[in-house]
């Protein structure tokens, strides 16, 4: 078990060293699926990959971690819209190889079950990306998530819609539910970059890292994971009482 953090000077940075180690895995041939987080947190990762232009994404899968309940298809705040936007199209990917669980479905128990069944099919995702909402979930998975806990139907708390507000035109507009992977489906990949930006992030991120392994904490549940980087600007590094390893861009300017 590997779990590393790292502070970086700015958000760039973070964005950059993210990106490396999903290009490294890329050009090792290791990288058959790509698991994406939406949010602010690995925006910087994406318009950095983009700008690698780098070859072989034609045979790369991507899963994304979750989809709000309610939207219509088309919705640009949809997640499957947000990464078709900031994923799909600046990579050049196909959309057939794209996806998102089904958040407009009738049956919404079966798009969970399918979604769940398309990952194991695929064996996992190789990298998964993932960001840290301030109640300590990771993907949509709010406290009290089972650790073994797989794709279902879940309630935003008010915390997270008002967190979330900022995409919508108010924060009646943000949906109350969400389909995600569980925290037993994201423990399923290979490797795990965690990213957290911001003095707003600095509380959760100490309760992910150095408070208790529990429930109430679902982000706490990287430290059970096999191999995980965190990667932190100083805002989001503030509050941590054990000084984790640094690294500062190539030139060591700040
Ligand atoms: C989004 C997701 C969420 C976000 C988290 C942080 O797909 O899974 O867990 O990563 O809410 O969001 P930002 O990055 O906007 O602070």
């Amino acid at each position: 078990m590997r779990l590393e953090v790292e502070v970086l000077d700015t958000e760039e940075e973070v964005g950059r060293r993210a990106a490396q180690l999903v290009a490294d895995e890329l050009a090792a041939g290791r990288l058959g699926a790509f698991g994406v987080a939406t949010g602010s947190s690995p925006a910087q990762v994406y318009a950095s990959l983009a700008a690698g232009r780098l070859p072989g994404w034609d045979g790369v899968e991507v899963f994304a971690l979750d989809e709000y309940v309610g939207l219509p298809p088309g919705h640009p705040q949809s997640y499957a819209a947000v990464i078709d936007r900031e994923v799909r199209a600046p990579l050049g990917l196909d959309p057939g190889r794209v996806h998102v669980p089904d958040g407009a479905a009738e049956d919404l128990t079966g798009a969970c079950d399918a979604y769940e069944r398309a990952l194991e099919e695929r064996g996992g995702v190789d990298v998964q990306l993932l960001g840290i909402g301030a109640t300590g979930h990771i993907g949509f998975n709010e406290p009290g998530s089972p650790f073994d806990s797989r794709t279902r139907v879940v309630d935003l708390t008010e915390r997270t819609v008002a967190d979330n507000a900022r995409f919508f035109a108010s924060a009646d507009d943000v949906p109350r539910r969400a389909v995600t992977q569980g925290i037993g489906t994201i423990a399923r990949a290979r490797r795990h970059v965690l990213i957290a930006l911001g003095a707003a992030k600095a509380a959760v991120v100490r309760a992910a890292l150095e408070g208790e392994v529990s429930e109430e904490c679902p982000a706490s549940a990287l430290r059970t994971f096999e191999d995980v980087l965190v990667l932190l600007d100083p805002g989001a590094a503030s509050q941590l009482t054990r000084r984790p390893a640094s690294r500062r861009s190539p030139a060591g300017a700040r």
